[in-house]
Formats: structure tokens, sequence, C-alpha cells
């Protein structure tokens, strides 16, 4: 059972479920240097612990997952400050993409700026029906530089993206289901049974055939369709050497449901 004690967040594990929770609500949970180094060290056990197998962000209280990065970061923040600012928050919303474990973000409310960016770098978004998401770092005269300029476009394309970013629109949860740039809305007082819910089925998934997709999909976004196809066979056929194959299979065809061990 993993369990550490942090100043900004707070984690809690449920069976084989981590939940991160950005615990600063006095601030709407806006991350600065602190949360960031928080969330890379704790994303660091998770990723090197067996026992987890999926991994929850939400953020503390009612009113906000996270409303971005903490702006008084960048009151005395000099222009080399500020790209080694970008580069950390990019750096720690990399490493979510690159966990082998798939990564849910629960968001419970405001999803601004920075925390627009920490959901976007998650596997999937569950939205609380009071949710808002939205980039309004133009009204502040910067654009997104945690990866959102780069991460929104490829889940909502470019025209819903431009609207988001250059035009700092707001979008509420029901329309950014219809958009595609979150996967499910739900009523508030069901978003922690629901996200639970979707943990727990990625939890009984084969581990490694789900971190294989996770990477086929992540890194097809990124390459030529020749280079992701040829990465698809490489892995598809290291999936074969695994146990859970074999269990997956077996389990298919004497009718019961597949336990899946990761190997
Ligand atoms: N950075 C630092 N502090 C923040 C913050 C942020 N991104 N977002 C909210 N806060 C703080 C507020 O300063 C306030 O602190 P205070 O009580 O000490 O004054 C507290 O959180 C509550 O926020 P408040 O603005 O009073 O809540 P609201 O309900 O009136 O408005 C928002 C909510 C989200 C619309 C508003 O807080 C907002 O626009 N935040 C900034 C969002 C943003 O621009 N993010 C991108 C940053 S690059």
């Amino acid at each position: 059972m993993l369990s550490k004690t942090y100043e900004t967040i707070r984690v809690e594990t449920e069976q084989s479920i981590l939940w991160i929770i950005l615990n600063r609500p006095h601030k709407l949970n806006a991350l600065n240097e602190a949360m960031l180094g928080e969330l890379a060290d704790i994303l660091d056990i998770a990723e090197n612990d067996s026992s987890i197998k999926c991994i929850i962000i939400t953020g503390e209280g009612n009113k906000a997952f996270s409303a971005g990065a903490d702006i008084t970061m960048f009151s005395k923040a000099t222009p080399v400050k500020a790209e080694e600012l970008s580069k950390l928050g990019q750096k720690v919303f990399s490493k979510i993409e690159k966990m082998s474990k798939p990564v849910i973000a629960s968001i419970n409310g405001y999803a601004l700026g920075g925390g627009l960016e920490l959901a976007l770098a998650c596997d999937f978004r569950i939205a609380a029906e009071n949710a808002e998401l939205g980039s309004p770092e133009i009204s502040l005269g910067i654009i997104p530089a945690w990866g959102g300029t780069q991460r929104l476009v490829r889940i909502v394309g470019l025209a819903k993206a431009k609207e988001i970013i250059m035009l700092g629109n707001r979008v509420k949860a029901e329309e950014a289901l219809k958009m595609g740039l979150v996967n499910k809305m739900v009523p508030y007082d069901k978003l922690k049974d629901e996200t639970g819910e979707l943990a727990k089925k990625l939890s009984a998934g084969p581990p490694i055939a789900l971190k294989y997709a996770k990477q086929a999909l992540n890194f097809g976004t990124q390459v030529p369709l020749e280079v992701g196809l040829r990465l698809e066979s490489s892995l598809m056929g290291l999936t074969f050497s695994t146990e859970d194959f074999k269990e997956g299979v077996e389990a298919f065809t004497s009718k019961r449901k597949a336990e899946f061990k990761g190997k």
C-alpha cells in the first residue's frame, strides 16, 4: 500500500488504484513548482510499484480540478525563468503521457490553463457537469506552454484548438464532451464513483498490452504512418510472449473471465 505525505498533493490508494489529489483548494489547486515536483515524485513511485495498475488525478474541493499555473510565479519571472518553468511543466506532463499505466483525469470543476494541460496529458478525461475547461493564457498576454498548444490540437483538431487557445473561450463540460475533449460527463456527485469504475476496468486489463497500446497510440500521433505501423507490429509481436496473452485466449475458449497478471 503506497502512502506518502506531501505538501501540495494528497495520495490515496484503493486496491490497485492510486488517487493523486491536487491539494491547494484555497488557490483553486493552482500548480506551483512545489506541486509539479511532488507530482513528478509520486508518478515515479507509482511507475515502479507493480501493485499500482491505474492512476487517477483529481482536485481537492468542489470548485476546481486546477485553475492552472500559479500566476504569482509569473510576476517576477525573467524570460529565462519562464522558459525553465515551461520546460519543467512539460517534463512532468510528458511523464504522465509516458507512464506505462493508464492515467485518468477526474475533472471536478475548473480545468484551466495548466490544469487543462495536465488533463490533456492523461489517457482519459471524465468531467463533472459543473466542469469548465479552457486556456485563458491569451488574456494574460502569454500562450499555453505546458504542452497545451501541442496536445489540444491532437485531441480536438485545429479549428477547435484555435477557438480555445486564441480566443481564450471557456468550454463547459457538455460542449467539451461533444468535441471529444472529455470522454464522459457525469453528475458531480457521481464523479468519484464513475472515475473509480473506469479505473477498476482498466486495472483488470492486461497491463503489458495496455502499456503497448498506450505507447503505440501516443507515439503514433508523432511519427509518419509507416513508422507507427512498424512499431505496432513489433509491439503486437511482443504481446505474444506474455502469459497474459495465453491467459486471455484460454479464458475466451473456456468461457470464463481472464485473470491477467502483467506477465
Ligand atoms: N494562480 C494563482 N492563484 C489563483 C489562480 C491561479 N491560476 N486561480 C485562482 N487563484 C486564486 C485566486 O487568486 C483566489 O485567491 P485569494 O482568495 O487569495 O484572492 C482564489 O484562488 C480563488 O479564486 P477566485 O478568483 O476568487 O475564484 P472565482 O470563483 O471568482 O474565479 C476563476 C474562478 C477560475 C475564473 C478565476 O480564479 C481565474 O480566472 N483564475 C485564473 C485562471 C487562469 O488564468 N489560469 C491560467 C494561468 S496561466
